[in-house]
């Protein structure tokens, strides 16, 4: 089995060589897009699993200086030159992320999108400063087809990558929620969600 490393090199290698793409044509998530009455104009933020940095130069753009890490060593290579080359505060590290990677008090806001480390959970809430916000969506199995196996679903077919209903709050239970959504078919367009997502912003108190 490939690694997770070299799988995701050879999506972004291809991706990245298939046309004239830049960070600034990348679409940020819509949660995050939604979110932008929360987010402060200056600090830092982290970006976890970024890929291709369309949501840490939409965080960057805001103010905020950004480090994005992500395990493919394409992408971060990637984004470090798109960053350097339009001047965009982003640091771009390649790292097979874990709970000792991240650094207590360190983020203004912490964001995550379609990536799920239920190990991570602890060490992302400590690294966010008091007042600091978490932003954070990705794939949900909804309650009623918990025990069905999710390939139909969007997403990943690994459960262990989806989120379960009413899981969100559980996994930072020390953060003020100031919003839970969860959808199934439909989406939530209002606040950004997608069909069988959840998202949660939280606040350290
Ligand atoms: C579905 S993509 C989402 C990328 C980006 N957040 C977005 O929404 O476009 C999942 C990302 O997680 C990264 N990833 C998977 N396992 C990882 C790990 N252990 N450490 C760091 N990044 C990881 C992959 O390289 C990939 O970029």
């Amino acid at each position: 089995m490939p690694s997770a490393q070299s799988k995701w090199d050879r999506i972004y290698e291809a991706r990245i060589t298939s046309s004239n793409l830049t960070i600034f044509k990348i679409e940020a998530n819509p949660a995050l897009v939604n979110a932008v009455r929360l987010l402060p104009r200056t600090g830092h933020a982290l970006d976890l699993a970024a890929g291709l940095g369309g949501d840490s130069c939409f965080l960057a753009l805001r103010g905020l200086t950004v480090d994005a890490l992500d395990i493919s060593t394409v992408a971060m290579t990637w984004v470090n030159n798109q960053a350097q080359r339009a001047k965009l505060p982003i640091h771009a590290r390649a790292i097979n992320i874990q709970s000792e990677t991240l650094k207590a008090n360190q983020y203004d806001v912490v964001h995550f999108h379609h990536f799920l480390d239920r190990s991570l959970c602890k060490a992302i809430t400590q690294s966010l400063r008091p007042g600091g916000i978490l932003i954070a969506s990705t794939f949900l199995t909804p309650e009623h087809l918990a025990n069905e196996s999710p390939q139909d679903l969007p997403g990943p077919s690994n459960p262990n990558f989806r989120l379960n209903a009413g899981e969100l709050p559980a996994l930072f239970p020390s953060l003020q929620v100031i919003q839970f959504i969860e959808t199934e078919a439909d989406p939530n367009l209002d606040q950004g969600v997608a069909p069988y997502h959840g998202m949660i912003i939280g606040k350290k108190p």
